[in-house]
């Protein structure tokens, strides 16, 4: 399997830094951003990896990660034409993935939990995609799965909605197989301008080719100025205790 990872946007929410800095190259714990997607798709044994970021910042990316030898890794980089929307990301790596099944990571997502068991269950899976669910208290800052805990599936996914009994927030982790790029040219821009990823995954529910998992451990969407400082603190807390049980093994 590939990796692909989505590092363009505006990063409007995180001005005055994105300015001049991408928002994935901004500091979480020790490391920039975006460090944290790769290791996890590394830690899944997937090493080939296409990064899709935007045209003023490519050359940083480069500077900083090269080719991704230092990290273990194959580094591809892409350039978006805008920030026209995660759909529109996703469609940039067909030629990267050709008819394989892949995993894309939104660069501002940071998990605690290990992606393994959930990308070994979609290896297994025949068909179509499946996304990761995590509990959250403010789900109109995110597109929201409505469960039907009956069958086990999601009915439907809204985006940013204004109320919803649904605390099921889609983290940006989505695995498909290639119908994904046939679903992202049947989809128009949505009212603010973009391909939106919501509309795919509410496509692959229409024909019941989307699974889910929920996340047992903290994630975060590091794109506000709050959640950035939020997640430095959860992974330098993450950093001490896997310190400390280096230590305890010694
Ligand atoms: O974080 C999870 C949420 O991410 C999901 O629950 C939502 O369904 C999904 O729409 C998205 O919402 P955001 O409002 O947080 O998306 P944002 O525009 O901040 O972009 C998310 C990431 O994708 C960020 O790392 C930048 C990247 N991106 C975004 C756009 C619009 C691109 O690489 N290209 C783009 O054109």
């Amino acid at each position: 399997m590939k990796g692909v990872i989505l590092a363009g946007g505006k990063g409007t929410r995180l001005r005055p830094f994105t300015k001049i800095i991408n928002k994935h190259l901004l500091p979480v714990g020790p490391f920039p951003m975006i460090y944290w997607s790769i290791k996890k798709l590394k830690e899944a044994e997937i090493k080939d990896i296409l990064i899709l970021t935007n045209k003023e910042h490519l050359s940083n990316f480069i500077s900083i990660f090269g080719n991704g030898k230092g990290l273990g890794v194959n580094l591809t980089y892409k350039v978006q034409d805008g920030p026209n929307g995660i759909a529109d990301g996703v469609a940039y790596a067909k030629s990267f993935v050709r008819d394989e099944k892949f995993i894309t990571i939104l660069g501002d997502n940071i998990f605690e939990d290990s992606l393994v068991p959930y990308i070994e269950s979609f290896k297994q899976q025949k068909s179509g995609g499946r996304v990761l669910l995590k509990e959250v208290p403010n789900p109109s800052r995110y597109g929201i799965a409505i469960l039907n805990k009956e069958t086990n599936t999601i009915q439907s996914i809204i985006e940013k909605p204004e109320k919803t009994n649904s605390p099921y927030c889609v983290t940006g982790v989505y695995m498909y197989n290639v119908q994904v790029f046939d679903f992202i040219n049947a989809i128009k821009p949505s009212a603010r301008g973009e391909l939106e990823i919501t509309d795919v995954n509410n496509l692959f529910i229409n024909q019941n080719q989307l699974q889910y998992d929920i996340l047992k451990g903290w994630w975060i969407d590091a794109g506000t100025h709050e959640s950035l400082y939020k997640a430095n603190t959860l992974v330098y807390e993450l950093i001490k205790i896997s310190k400390r049980k280096g230590e305890e093994r010694e």
